[in-house]
């Protein structure tokens, strides 16, 4: 058996690295996969990594099936789908691989000259390096079309979030055959442009420089830090805690001096993060259900320190075109567990958050403002966009992202369709239109709760209603065919 998916067949799946993510990424295969008959074969050099891994796989997938997130069978079946080698031959005939090694370009290079012989003709080889350019990665490969990078987040076998970075050389239809096939295994992948970190590293990285100078500074501590980014923030975890989870110091203080040389001068490993690797300690954060009370005075002052810089990098990251404010949007929500950047400076309003940057930006020397931020703070609130359109063949193919409320339908949704609607009617290269959902699970899941619990009274319910159903009604009233394509779970949004 095998799973085939838009043209592509896989039988095997091949994950090099068996440390903190590898057995996360092969627990993902195994779960989405194995029902298909496929197997997933995760290759280390090291015994320990191997024993480890596989004890985390197997004790992931029990806590499943007590939970009854699985079938007693359906866990053995995923169990039974992964082995752990040290053998690179047990790699033969892999349709894709997915490295998960030390970060490290010429290590990750020689694997991929090692798997590149190994693999089946066609196999795309991709590398989960979260920072590494794939230009960096894959100089020596005899076929480049086929390389890219896949930047998962932790926990890799739940997080939605997933960055798909294709170098210069990667062939534009396999980067589109894996945008949709993670969308078709449960992820909700965005496209990135080369460069190093990536749009997302940038700012997991950058917040914990900021709460560490802040701790180091004697604003607070590591814990009062940790608990006021959670709130500002929407953060599930404060920033040290992630870091403690995800064994991410190393990592992070590496990334930071290299995002010095390669992004802006402001990155900068802080001494305080410097002492944890070297110490090889772990941060003092709160502990499980402690309450820490931070004063309301502390509470602003490393409140605003932390949003001008996540919402001063996100603006960067836009400025240097690796992305868009959508795709940022979705992705830094879904994959770093935290309020959506560009909707929260619409809240906070787009001039203050503007302010509030160039006040940081004095302080913290070299911290960038970018242009479009600065753009936009004349102009309103971000535009955000939760529909995209592609066209094929003259028909508009309009898909509702929205996937962390599983493609609800608020304001602003539609607004859009109704914008569609109105440019599909004047365009005459279209002669049809599809509306989709987004991912697997749902092609809307009806009204967003959130958006109707903003009325506050039976007028404003009125207006509210029939402002949704205009746009509806331009598509009913549409002189070209309109096709659902249902994709999951529909629920009525009137
Ligand atoms: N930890 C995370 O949450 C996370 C998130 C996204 C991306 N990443 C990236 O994933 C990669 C792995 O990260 P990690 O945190 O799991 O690192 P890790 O240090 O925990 O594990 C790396 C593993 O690679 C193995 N390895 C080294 N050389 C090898 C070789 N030649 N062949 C096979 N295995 C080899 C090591 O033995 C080790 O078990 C890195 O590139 C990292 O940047 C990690």
């Amino acid at each position: 058996m095998a799973y085939s998916f838009a043209g592509r067949t896989i039988s095997k799946v091949g994950v090099i690295g068996s440390g903190q993510i590898g057995p996360d990424i092969a627990l993902h295969f195994a779960k989405v996969l194995a029902p298909s008959g496929v197997s997933v074969v995760v290759v280390d050099v090291s015994a320990e990594a191997l024993a480890a891994g596989e004890k985390k796989l197997h004790k992931k997938v029990d806590r499943g099936v007590e939970s009854r997130a699985f079938k007693p069978e359906q866990g053995e079946g995923i169990k039974g789908a992964v082995t752990f080698t040290q053998s690179y031959d047990e790699l033969k005939g892999v349709d894709l691989v997915v490295e998960a090694a030390t970060e490290n370009a010429e290590l990750k290079g020689r694997i991929f000259r090692q798997v590149e012989g190994l693999a089946n003709e066609g196999a795309l080889l991709l590398s989960n390096s979260s920072h590494l350019q794939p230009e960096k990665i894959f100089t020596t490969l005899a076929d480049k079309s086929r390389a890219g990078v896949v930047h998962y987040f932790f926990p890799a076998e739940r997080n939605r979030g997933l960055e798909i970075v294709p170098g210069a050389d990667t062939d534009p239809e396999h980067t589109r055959w894996l945008l949709r096939f993670y969308e078709e295994i449960g992820k909700a992948p965005i496209q990135v442009g080369s460069r190093y970190g990536y749009a997302i590293d940038p700012l997991f990285e950058g917040l914990l420089q900021t709460a560490a100078l802040l701790v180091e500074q004697g604003v607070g501590t590591v814990k009062e830090v940790d608990t006021v980014a959670r709130k500002v923030l929407g953060l599930g975890v404060g920033p040290f805690t992630a870091h403690n989870l995800t064994g991410g110091n190393p990592i992070t203080a590496h990334g930071l001096s290299i995002l010095h040389d390669e992004v802006n001068a402001w990155f900068q490993p802080p001494a305080s993060l410097q002492a944890k690797v070297e110490a090889d300690e772990l941060w003092d954060t709160p502990k499980r259900g402690e309450e820490i009370t931070v004063s309301p005075e502390k509470e602003q002052q490393i409140g605003d320190a932390l949003r001008a810089t996540f919402w001063g990098l996100c603006c960067e990251v836009i400025d240097s075109g690796i992305t868009t404010v959508s795709d940022l949007e979705m992705c830094v929500e879904i994959a770093l567990v935290l309020d959506p950047p560009f909707a929260s400076m619409n809240d906070y309003g787009v001039k203050e958050a503007y302010e509030l940057v160039k006040a940081f930006a004095a302080k913290f020397e070299g911290f960038p403002v970018a242009k479009c931020l600065a753009e936009q703070s004349a102009k309103g609130d971000w535009p955000i966009s939760y529909v995209t359109r592609e066209d094929h063949d003259g028909v508009a193919v309009l898909t509702i992202r929205r996937p962390k409320v599983l493609n609800a339908l608020n304001a602003a949704v539609f607004k859009e369709l109704g914008d569609h609607a109105d440019a599909i009617a004047a365009d005459d290269n279209v002669i049809g239109a599809v509306i989709t959902g987004f991912g697997t699970k749902a092609f809307v899941s009806g009204a967003d709760v959130g958006f109707l619990a903003e009325c506050e009274s039976p007028e404003q319910g009125e207006t509210t209603c029939l402002a949704s159903q205009a746009p509806l009604n331009k598509i009913e009233a549409l002189s070209k065919p309109v096709v659902c394509a249902l994709n999951g779970l529909a629920f009525g949004g009137g």
